[in-house]
């Protein structure tokens, strides 16, 4: 597996298949334990993580982390995190429907390798993506979806909780619940 994850790393590292390759400075292809069983999906790199090669590093991502910690999750433990898209679209725009469509083939591969169990989505565009066209994530964040024997969430992005503390506890109790289902699904996360 190992190789077969460094060369697919390596070949996304490489990828022009669209445009928002010529504005990049980086790809951000993922990071975390390609062995975990949940996965966090995002929608795409800002500025930070366009300067750095990795996901969530930002604000956002220094929030992430203090949810994640809350349930025992980590980047450096048993977590993979990627995003929809791996190149940073141009002042943080949402990514075009032609740039996920090309950059789908990338996480999809990823899934192939981990083959997580739990598949959270932060945000409406990652949740819109991965779980339904309609998926509203202020009204349906925290409800489960089952694909093919793989768990579906959506919850609110942290950048969305940061411009709206409010949210926050809504978000806390979707971090509980995903607790609660590692619990029921996972056998060597915790
Ligand atoms: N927001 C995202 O959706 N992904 C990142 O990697 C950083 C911020
Ligand atoms: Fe390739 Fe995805 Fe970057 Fe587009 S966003 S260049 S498809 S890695």
């Amino acid at each position: 597996m190992e190789q077969n994850w460094e060369q697919l790393r390596q070949e996304c590292l490489a990828c022009t298949n669209c445009k928002l390759s010529a504005t990049r400075t980086q790809v951000v292809f993922g990071t975390g334990n390609p062995t975990a069983e949940v996965m966090f999906v995002g929608e795409g790199p800002g500025r930070q993580e366009d300067e750095q090669g990795l996901p969530f590093v930002g604000r956002s991502g220094k929030l992430l982390d203090v949810y994640l910690d809350t349930i025992g999750l980590s980047r450096e433990k048993n977590i993979f995190i990627a995003n929809i898209v791996k190149c940073r679209p141009p002042e943080n725009r949402d990514p075009l429907p032609e740039e996920r469509e090309a950059c789908l083939p990338w996480l999809r591969q990823q899934f192939k390798v981990i083959r997580p169990k739990i598949i959270v989505c932060l945000g409406r565009i990652a949740s819109q993506v991965m779980i339904r066209p309609d998926f509203s994530v202020t009204r349906e964040h925290g409800q489960w979806t089952e694909k093919n024997g793989v768990w579906f969430t959506g919850t609110l992005h942290p950048a969305a909780l940061l411009r709206n503390p409010k949210q926050k506890p809504m978000a806390f109790e979707d971090f509980a619940a995903l607790r609660q289902k590692i619990e029921e699904i996972c056998d060597h996360t915790y």
